[in-house]
């Protein structure tokens, strides 16, 4: 424990996400996904910010955004009734604007707010700003890193073969397991970051979280996804064939690099 007392907003942020559950079954399944996320996510991030030794001032930070980094999800599910920014707006800003509309971190110093609205708006996005100070780059790289851990354990849940396939997590994507997309396995053995909008299959989400592990920011994470074997059981799920071979090679070496 970081001896944070972080009730407060917890509670605040579970009464704000229940506020949004629809009286559909499925529809109430799918937010209350995002909540246990959420709360995972914060846990996540309290082990980073034990295991790297931050300061007070970053963890109390990194704690507050990592709680609310998804809190956009919740307006955005009752408004569109999906997860896909794509199709919808982008959860990251609505998430800024909804924490602001709603006062949910008055609790917090100027400075403490600010650099909680940074890490949530740039929670979602590629890349971070490459000048962006470090009261504002901390916890925003630890949220990315907290997210990326909790997102890789549900999602190897949802890719295991014969797991039922629930299209609000897989995107839509069609289960073709011979087919890899050959501009994604490119951009994966360049070291580079999978995009999105070049998924196909489920195996492309397969390879794409691969190449998180080059966005990865703590050695702390990268122990984290050694540790679970999160690589090599989605790996173990493609196809065996000479690309993915050196896919193989290239994403865990990037693991090891501490
Ligand atoms: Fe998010």
């Amino acid at each position: 424990m970081t001896g944070m007392d972080m009730e407060a907003p917890v509670l605040a942020l579970v009464g704000f996400a229940r506020e949004h559950f629809s009286p559909d079954a499925q529809d109430r399944a799918n937010m209350a996904l995002k909540l246990d996320h959420c709360l995972r996510v914060f846990q996540e991030a309290e082990t980073i910010t034990i295991r790297e030794g931050l300061q007070p001032d970053a963890t109390r930070r990194s704690l507050w955004a990592a709680l609310f980094h998804d809190v956009g999800r919740f307006p955005q599910y009752a408004t569109h009734k999906t997860f896909d920014d794509r199709k919808s707006t982008d959860h990251g800003s609505l998430g800024v604007r909804t924490l602001k509309r709603r006062g949910l971190l008055a609790a917090l110093d100027e400075h403490d707010r600010k650099a909680v609205l940074a890490a949530v708006i740039l929670h979602n996005k590629r890349f971070l700003p490459p000048d962006l100070p470090d009261w504002a780059a901390v916890p925003a790289r630890v949220v990315r890193d907290a997210d990326k851990l909790d997102i890789f354990q549900v999602m190897i849940e949802h890719l295991r073969p014969g797991a039922r396939n629930n299209p609000v997590v897989t995107l839509g994507l069609h289960d073709e397991p011979a087919v890899c997309t050959d501009a994604l396995v490119e951009q994966i053995l360049a070291g580079k970051l999978g995009d999105y909008a070049r998924m196909r299959t489920l195996n492309d989400f397969r390879l794409l979280l691969c190449s998180w592990v080059y966005d990865l920011n703590f050695p702390a994470s990268r122990q984290a996804v050694e540790e679970r074997g999160h690589l090599n059981e989605l790996l173990d799920d493609l196809p065996d064939l000479q690309k993915i071979r050196r896919v193989r090679e290239t994403v865990l070496s990037a693991l090891e690099r501490k």
